[in-house]
């Protein structure tokens, strides 16, 4: 057990946390932060994302132990007040949310790029997210295509 100090949404944290555990789960687990989703556990969907220092990371490949002294920020970061942030108000409006399962680490993927004021294309974009799986949304029906003449 070590006790750890970090940020979480602009927040002081002080925890002690097992050595085996994972980012996912000090914030699911013990910290109540179930915006937070597990999907593979393996570093394959893109649910568990969360922000370190700015950039996306995996919590569910991430110890906890690695975020002493760092900067950690999840979807609640981006809402203020009960107010949605412009990011919120667009994933609605251009209807990206359906069962919300992958939104949260979408969201973030989308407010990390924006904040590296890189140009922003579609293609960028699409590498932006690329980390991201959204079971409910944005298949192209010739990729699922050859996806199924791929598997035999
Ligand atoms: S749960 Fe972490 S990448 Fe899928
Ligand atoms: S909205 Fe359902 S998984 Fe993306």
């Amino acid at each position: 057990m070590h006790r750890i100090n970090f940020l979480l949404n602009g927040k002081n944290i002080e925890i002690d946390v097992e050595d085996h555990i994972t980012l996912l789960e000090l914030l699911r687990d013990k910290l109540n932060i179930t915006s937070v989703k597990e999907g593979c556990g393996i570093g394959e969907c893109g649910a568990c994302t969360v922000l370190l220092d700015g950039k996306p990371i995996y919590s569910c490949l991430t110890l906890a132990l690695k975020v002493d002294g760092r900067d950690v920020k999840t979807v609640e970061y981006l809402s203020k007040d009960g107010s949605l942030s412009k990011i919120q108000e667009a994933f609605i409006k251009n209807g990206a949310v359906q069962c919300g399962y992958c939104t949260p680490g979408m969201l973030l993927c989308a407010y990390a790029l924006i904040n590296t004021k890189k140009e922003i294309t579609e293609d960028v974009i699409k590498e932006a997210i690329s980390g991201n799986l959204c079971r409910c949304t944005g298949y192209i029906q010739r990729q699922y295509r050859k996806c199924l003449s791929g598997s035999g």
